[in-house]
C-alpha cells in the first residue's frame, strides 16, 4: 500500500512537473509584439503581451536582483542613472510622444514612477519599503487613452521590477461573471490566474456591482477580488476602468474596492484642437496628410461628431480616418485612365473626409465602446 502511494505522489508529481514546464514554456514563448487595443473587440478577455525588450533592457534593476547586494550606507545614488538602468526613461518619453494632450494623467505616471524608484533605491540600502499598493482606477469616456495607457503602465511597472512580465488582461463583466452556481470563481480564477506577473485591466468595472440584486454574482467576483488584490499584491496590478460618476457610485457602494485603490487617474474628454492634434499624428505614422482644405473638412467633421451621442474621442478619430483612407483609395482606384503620384497616394481631400455615408457607420462606432 504504502509503495503504492509513494508511486502514486512520483505520478502526480511529475505530471505538476510536466504541466508547469508547459506553461512556462508557454509563457516564454509568448509572441512579443505591440497589439493596438482598439483594433480588437472589447468584447472577450483580450491578452496583450509585453512589449519587446532591447537586449539587457528592462528585466535589469528587478526587485529581486537586488535584493542580495546591498549599498553601504555611505554610499550615495543618482536618480539619473536609475531612470537609465530601468529603462523607464524612453517609456516617459513614448507616453510624451505618441500621447497627445493628458498632462494631469502623464503628471501622475511621472509620480508614480519616482515613487517606485525611490521605493526601489530605500531597499538597496536596507531600508524598510513595503512594496506599495499598485491597484489603480482610471476614470474618462471612451477613447480618452486609458486601455493605452494601462500598456504603458504595465511596461513601466515591469521595467521597475514591480511585475514579473507585464503582459495585460483586459476583462468585462462578462469574462468573470458566471451564469450559474458555481460557475462564477472557476471564471474569474481563471482570468486571474492568466492575469499574474502582469495588469488586470478590468473594463466598466461597475457592472460587476448590481445594487437591486443581492444574489447577483457579480458580488462573488467582488469578494475574490478584494481578497486577490490584497493577498497576491506582489504579483499583479488591478486596474479598473471606465466612467467617473459611474466608478464613484460603484466604490460608494463598495466602500473595501476604494480602500484597495491607490491611485486613481482621471482622463479628460478631449477638446477640438487635442482630436485634430490626435488626427495628424495618426496620419503621419501612416504616411498620410490632410490637404489644407481637408483640414478644415476635418475639423468641421469633428465639431459636428462631437455634439452626437456615442462620440468616442480618440478612437472616432482613428476610426473617421480609417473611413477616410477608404474613400480616398476608392476615388484613387476608381479612376482608372488617370496617373497619379506618390504625393496623390498620401494625400487626404475634403470629400475623402465629408461624405454623406457617415450614418453608415454610425452603428457600426456605436457598437466598438
Ligand atoms: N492622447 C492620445 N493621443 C494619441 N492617440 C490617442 C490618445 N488617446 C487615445 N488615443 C488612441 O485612441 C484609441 C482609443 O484609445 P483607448 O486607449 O482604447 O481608449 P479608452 O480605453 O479610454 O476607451 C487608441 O488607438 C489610442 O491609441
Ligand atoms: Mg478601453
Amino acid at each position: 500500500m504504502e509503495s503504492f502511494l509513494t508511486a502514486l505522489a512520483a505520478i502526480v508529481g511529475l505530471g505538476s512537473l510536466i504541466a508547469a514546464a508547459i506553461i512556462g514554456a508557454r509563457r516564454t514563448s509568448r509572441p512579443e509584439q505591440w497589439v493596438d487595443p482598439s483594433s480588437q473587440s472589447g468584447r472577450s478577455v483580450r491578452v496583450v503581451p509585453a512589449q519587446a525588450h532591447p537586449p539587457g533592457r528592462g528585466r535589469r534593476g528587478g526587485r529581486k536582483d537586488r535584493d542580495g547586494d546591498l549599498l553601504p550606507p555611505g554610499a550615495t545614488i543618482n536618480f539619473a542613472a536609475e531612470r537609465q538602468s530601468a529603462g523607464i526613461d524612453e517609456i516617459l518619453a513614448a507616453l510624451d510622444r505618441d500621447l497627445v494632450g493628458l498632462v494631469p494623467v502623464k503628471t501622475k505616471v511621472q509620480e508614480i514612477a519616482a515613487l517606485l524608484l525611490v521605493d526601489r533605491a530605500r531597499r538597496r540600502f536596507g531600508l524598510v519599503a513595503p512594496r506599495p499598493s499598485l491597484h489603480m482606477c482610471f476614470t474618462g469616456p471612451p477613447g480618452t487613452g486609458k486601455t493605452t495607457m494601462a500598456l504603458r503602465m504595465a511596461e513601466l511597472l515591469h521595467r521597475l521590477g514591480y511585475l514579473e512580465q507585464g503582459h495585460l488582461v483586459h476583462a468585462m463583466r462578462d469574462d468573470l461573471v458566471g451564469e450559474y452556481v458555481g460557475h462564477t470563481a472557476p471564471k474569474t480564477k481563471r482570468i486571474l490566474d492568466k492575469s499574474m506577473g502582469g495588469v488586470l485591466f478590468i473594463d466598466e468595472a461597475y457592472y460587476l456591482y448590481r445594487a437591486s440584486d443581492s444574489k447577483d454574482y457579480g458580488q462573488e467576483v467582488i469578494d475574490i477580488l478584494l481578497q486577490v488584490m490584497e493577498n497576491e499584491r506582489d504579483k499583479l496590478v488591478v486596474i479598473l476602468a471606465g466612467y467617473k460618476d459611474r466608478m464613484d457610485e460603484f466604490f460608494t457602494s463598495n466602500p473595501g474596492m476604494r480602500s484597495r485603490i491607490a491611485h486613481h487617474l482621471d482622463f479628460a474628454a478631449y477638446d477640438l484642437d487635442e482630436l485634430t492634434a490626435i488626427g495628424q499624428l495618426m496620419l503621419e505614422e501612416t504616411n498620410y496628410y490632410l490637404s489644407s482644405q481637408a483640414q478644415d473638412a476635418f475639423r468641421e467633421y469633428l465639431t459636428s461628431r462631437m455634439a452626437q451621442a456615442h462620440f468616442a474621442n480618440a478612437r472616432s478619430v482613428r476610426n473617421e480616418l480609417e473611413r477616410a483612407r477608404l474613400r480616398h483609395a476608392h476615388r484613387l482606384a476608381g479612376d482608372l485612365e488617370r496617373h497619379w503620384n506618390r504625393d496623390d497616394l498620401m494625400r487626404i481631400e475634403p470629400e475623402d473626409i465629408l461624405a454623406d455615408d457617415a450614418d453608415l457607420f454610425d452603428s457600426a462606432e456605436a457598437l466598438e465602446l
